[in-house]
């Protein structure tokens, strides 16, 4: 197991200090902060080694084209995926679901045939699939929160089973691999097996929640696609990651048409670069893409089971102590091991803004809001949550600071 206390010291900005308080940030689930390495990786590219990649001759053109693909080479490590070929860099998690939407929905989704969703997604995973349903007179169809009150926040699993027996044209199921509001992992091998089990029907998994907080490994899951994002594992911003079987890939067309993504080009026509190229249309996020490396290389070095273990141990001590505060309610399942390092929480008589507001004034950032996930609100019938999510630098004094800004919350609001 790794010190919390040490890495947090890898993290310059969680040095600082406003108005005489430390800096605790327990907002990781909507971007996670970034380790001295991944900051120095970027200024070293601009400061020796800026230049456009995949097309110049000279040193720094190769020194920037290599370490673009090194990037993809740790990234299909880290995921366990066969080729770097199934690796494409996009933006982020959003634009990687989209890519599929706009690919392989556009040739594989026909009208009648049926989309699954779960209650659980996060708009990005929900609104692509919707308009592909508009587009294509497709059914959208949703996985329902278990209602039995042992398994709360958790997929019902008999609904889906039963879904499946009784309809046979499913082309998709779209799904999140965790919840960025309750946390609540998802069964995805089995919901893969089950869905290959059809025979046509894939599998689209969205990975931004877990990526930085579980061991990933594509093969094992035998999902069809893992979108993620690496600003939420300690990467920069402005870089996502799409996993897809290459199989599937090959067949699918371009998503964005026009340089770097063409083999051979005539005045009226043109043909597709190799993968995972034919998907990187345009001068990519060199930098970014770079740096996220060193993301990777900092996760891979602390060990993803340490991390695991490490998120597992913060949400059984915020769970101990936050399960005695009175008028608290948790949006969590009920057992540590099904969900990752995200808490959401409501405490009746005080707005989650507000609640966000006070552990401002603590310098503590954490969320509050329906975190793009309005239906998910509706399923749980609040309107909003408040949030702490968890990282590698967090610690249980972190913790103890935020249980503190609860209480002051409870104070001003005089609730018992
Ligand atoms: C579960 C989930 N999916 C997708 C996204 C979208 O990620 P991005 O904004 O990096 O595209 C988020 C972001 O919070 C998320 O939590």
């Amino acid at each position: 197991m790794f010190d919390p206390h040490l890495v947090k010291k890898d993290f310059p900005i969680l040095s600082r200090v406003i108005e005489n308080k430390p800096l605790v940030y327990l907002d990781s689930a909507s971007t996670s902060q970034k380790p001295q390495s991944v900051i120095d990786a970027i200024t070293n590219y601009y400061a020796n080694s800026n230049a456009n990649i995949h097309r110049g001759v000279y040193t720094i053109a190769q020194e920037a084209d290599a370490a673009y693909e090194a990037t993809r080479e740790s990234v299909k490590t880290f995921i366990n995926a066969k080729s770097t070929e199934e690796i494409i860099f996009t933006r982020n998690t959003t634009e990687g679901i989209n890519l599929v939407a706009y690919t392989w929905a556009e040739q594989n989704i026909h009208e009648g045939d049926i989309i699954i969703v779960s209650a659980l997604e996060h708009h990005s995973n929900l609104i692509p699939w919707q308009q592909v349903a508009i587009k294509k007179n497709a059914r959208l169809e949703v996985i329902p929160l278990s209602r039995n009150p042992e398994t709360p926040y958790l997929l019902d699993m008999e609904w889906l089973k039963k879904y499946l027996t009784e309809n046979k044209s499913v082309k998709l199921i779209a799904i999140t691999h965790a919840s960025n509001v309750t946390g609540t992992i998802n069964p995805i091998k089995e919901i893969a097996s089950l869905a290959h089990s059809l025979g046509s029907a894939k599998i689209l998994i969205d990975g931004a929640q877990s990526a930085a907080h579980l061991p990933i490994d594509v093969q094992d899951f035998d999902c069809d696609f893992f979108a993620f994002s690496s600003h939420k594992m300690l990467g920069p911003t402005g870089v996502g990651i799409l996993y897809g079987k290459k199989n599937l890939l090959e067949e699918m067309p371009p998503f964005l048409f026009g340089g770097d993504m063409i083999r051979e080009v005539h005045q009226r026509d043109a043909t597709w670069n190799d993968l995972p190229w034919k998907f990187e249309a345009g001068t990519q996020n060199i930098a970014d893409v770079i740096a996220f490396k060193e993301a990777i290389t900092y996760l891979t070095n602390l060990g993803m089971e340490n991390v695991r273990q490490h998120d597992q141990k913060l949400i059984g001590y915020a769970r101990a102590k936050l399960e005695n505060i009175k008028n608290l309610k948790l949006h969590i399942p009920k057992n540590d091991t099904d969900m990752t390092g995200v808490i959401s929480f409501a405490i009746s008589g005080i707005h989650p803004h507000d609640i966000a507001e006070i552990f401002n004034s603590e310098n503590v950032c954490i969320r509050g809001g329906n975190h793009c996930a309005k239906p998910l609100m509706e399923s749980i019938s609040v309107p909003a949550t408040a949030r702490i999510s968890f990282s590698v630098y967090n610690t249980e004094e972190d913790i103890d600071i935020a249980i503190e800004a609860i209480m002051k919350a409870k104070k001003i609001f005089n609730i018992s």
